[in-house]
Order: structure tokens, then sequence, then C-alpha cells
């Protein structure tokens, strides 16, 4: 099996179809989703030679915490529905790989427990309208030893998916539930997403902890400049996966304008369509600190628990680090843009003339 080949149709085979639509799919038609694995492919590789690579050192500081590898885990929900393990699991993975794993305010098991697991954690949160509560899941996941909060700010209201609409998936088997909106009395809060967020609700977080805050969800680059502004401190280019908004561009194209809104105040990732250690290069090249993986994870976990989440990692590592020997590059920090260039556009969004052939894609 040649990198993450294959593992996609292994987690299929092993996930209820219902569940695994929810994880495989999109918003509307899809097609921000398909665009970005596929905006990757519009980039090539420009090596420098002569340039000694012998030692290599995937090594990578975010925000004062030193990892392995700048392939870390996105927040995504209930993996409980991938693997009797859950988050933990998950989480064993991420510790094996040296990564670090941004814990899901929707996970389907309580931070605490996935913080035993010895990963580094950040907490995804979704502001909720009723502020008291979001304190206290901020201040749990504090005492947890999650080291930062990402904020998702691209979902003021659920994404369209018609996967789950057509399958009528609304709610989690019974026995799980998502633990980190219990409140005291045990009862389970439903996650809400709050329509009328703005950047006031961000400083309040901001004053309300010590933790740094980061904004998960900005492709816009004169939001990048406000986070700045702000004082956020750190940003993620991400378009949830595609499960927003169809039609949204894909996130390695919205990526250097953000980069360059950022102006190098703050550590920007992305996620969306990595597959390849190839991918994790381009978009390093183009300015990324890191990046983080969401389905592949889950396709991990799915199929081989927490061997099958370090597996990911270390692929997408391992892939990395040879593609960089071959580049010229020793660290990360020695990808920089002139070591990729833009492929001649193969029809996405390219005008083509009238009978003219395309590659099958
Ligand atoms: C997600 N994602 C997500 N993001 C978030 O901020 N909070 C969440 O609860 C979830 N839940 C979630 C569930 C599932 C099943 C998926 C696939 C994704 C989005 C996630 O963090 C990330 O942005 C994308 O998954 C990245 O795209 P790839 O790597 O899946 O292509
Ligand atoms: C999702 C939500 C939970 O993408 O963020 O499914």
């Amino acid at each position: 099996m040649a990198g993450l080949d294959g593992l996609a149709d292994a987690a299929r085979s092993k996930l209820d179809p219902v569940h695994w639509d929810y994880i495989a799919g999109g918003a509307g038609d899809e097609r921000t989703l398909r665009e970005n694995e596929q905006a990757f492919d519009l980039w090539r590789l420009r090596p420098r030679v002569l340039r000694p690579v012998g030692s290599r050192d995937l090594r990578t500081t975010l925000l004062g915490t030193t990892l392995d590898t700048p392939v870390l885990v996105a927040p995504t929900a209930f993996h409980l529905l991938a693997h009797p393990g859950g988050e933990a699991e998950t989480a064993a993975g991420v510790a094996a790989a040296g990564s670090l794993m941004v814990a899901g305010m929707a996970a389907t098991q309580p931070v605490e427990k996935i913080a035993a697991a010895g990963a580094p954690l950040w907490f995804q949160l979704y502001l909720q309208p009723d502020r008291g509560f979001t304190e206290t899941v901020v201040r749990r996941a504090e005492a947890a030893g999650c080291r930062a909060l990402v904020v998702t700010v691209d979902s003021p209201v659920f994404g369209r998916r018609p996967r789950d609409l057509a399958n009528g998936f609304l709610d989690l088997p019974a026995g799980m539930a998502c633990e980190n909106m219990r409140d005291e009395d045990g009862r389970v809060r439903d996650i809400a997403m709050d329509a009328d967020l703005d950047w006031d609700r961000v400083d309040r977080l901001r004053e309300a902890t010590e933790l740094p805050v980061l904004l998960k969800g900005v492709l816009h680059p004169a939001d990048a400049h406000l986070a700045v502004e702000h004082g956020i401190d750190g940003l993620v280019v991400s378009n949830h996966g595609g499960r927003q908004l169809d039609r949204v561009t894909a996130t390695l194209d919205a990526l250097p304008a953000v980069v360059d809104a950022v102006g190098g105040a703050v550590p920007v990732l992305l996620d969306g369509g990595i597959r390849r250690g190839t991918d994790v290069l381009v978009a390093l090249a183009l300015g990324a600190s890191a990046v983080l993986v969401g389905r592949p994870v889950l396709w991990g976990l799915a199929v081989e628990g927490a061997t099958g989440v370090r597996r990911v990692l270390t692929t997408l590592a391992d892939e990395l680090e040879h593609a960089m020997a071959l580049t010229g590059a020793a660290r990360p920090a020695e990808l920089t843009p002139d070591l990729v260039v833009a492929a001649e556009p193969t029809g996405r969004g390219t005008p083509r003339q009238p009978g003219e052939e395309r590659e099958g894609r």
C-alpha cells in the first residue's frame, strides 16, 4: 500500500454506511470537498540541488509546544462512531506519533479522558450562546491541560449536507453523547451554533483565558488582518473540510493571501484535502506553519485504532521527509515559496475550447 492508498476503502468497509457518509460527505454538491484535494494537484515542485539534507528534522514548534511533525490532527466529532476506544484511542495514536490533537467540543468522550492518553491537546470550541456554559467548558479544557483554544468561526449556522439529510442522520446512537456538553446535573446540552457571533465575543474569550486562542475557518485576508489586530494567536485556514458551504474556495487557494495578510505575526495553519506528504510540503512552502488532517485520521482510527492513527500521521511525516530530501530542504523552515510552481491549469475553473479533450480526473 503506497501512502494512505486504500485506507479510505478499508475504513468504509468497517463502518455503518450512514456513519461513513457523515464522515466522508460535505455540503451541497461536494464541490469544495473535491477541490480541497484537487488544489494540491495544481502545484509542482521545483527542487534545489546540492543542499545538504543528510540530517533532516521535522520538529516544529507551535505556540510553545515542540512536536515531532508538522502534521496535526484536526478536530472531528464523534470518534466513537469510528472505534469503540473513541477520542482517547485517537489521542494514544497521536501521542505515539509525536503530534498534537485538537480535541473537539463534539467529542464523544470527556476532554479529561482524552487528555489522559498523553498527547498534547488543543481544544476546539463552538462559542455557545450561553456564555456561562462556554466558560465552564473553557475551564474544563484548561484544567485538563489543553494548551490552546481553537474557536471554529465558519459555522454561524450548520452546513447542509445532502448525504446526512438523505440518510436521516440526526442523532448519535444510544449510549453516545457529546460528553463535553454535560451540565453539572449530568444532562447533555445540544451544541448550538451562534449566528450572532462577532469579534467582541472573541475579545471576551481572550480576556477570560490565559490560553492562546486560534481561529479556525478563516479564508478571507481581511479577516486574517482583523484577527491579528484582535490579538489572536494563530489562524487555521479551513473550510471545515467542505462541510459547511459548498463552492467555497479550496483552502490551499486561500492560503497565500492569508499568509500575506498575517505577515508572519502569528502562525497560519491549514487543513483540508491533505492526503500525501507532498501535499504537506506544498502547504508549508506556501506559508503554512503546520497542517491538520481530518478524515484520514478517522479512517486510520476505524481500521486499526491508535495504531492506525499513528500510521496515518507517521506515513504523512515520512513522505514529507522523503520529499523534503529530494527538494533540498532539511527542515520545514527551509520550505519556501520558490520551491513550488503553479502547474498549467488542467481544467478546474479554466474555460476550454470546444472539442478539446480533457484528461480524466
Ligand atoms: C469535522 N470538522 C470539524 N471541525 C470543527 O471545527 N469542529 C468539529 O466538530 C468538526 N467535526 C468534523 C467531523 C467530521 C466527521 C469531519 C470529517 C470534519 C472539520 C475538520 O476539523 C477539518 O476542518 C476537516 O476535516 C479538514 O479536511 P480533511 O482533512 O477532512 O480533508
Ligand atoms: C461537523 C460538525 C460537528 O462537521 O462540526 O460534522
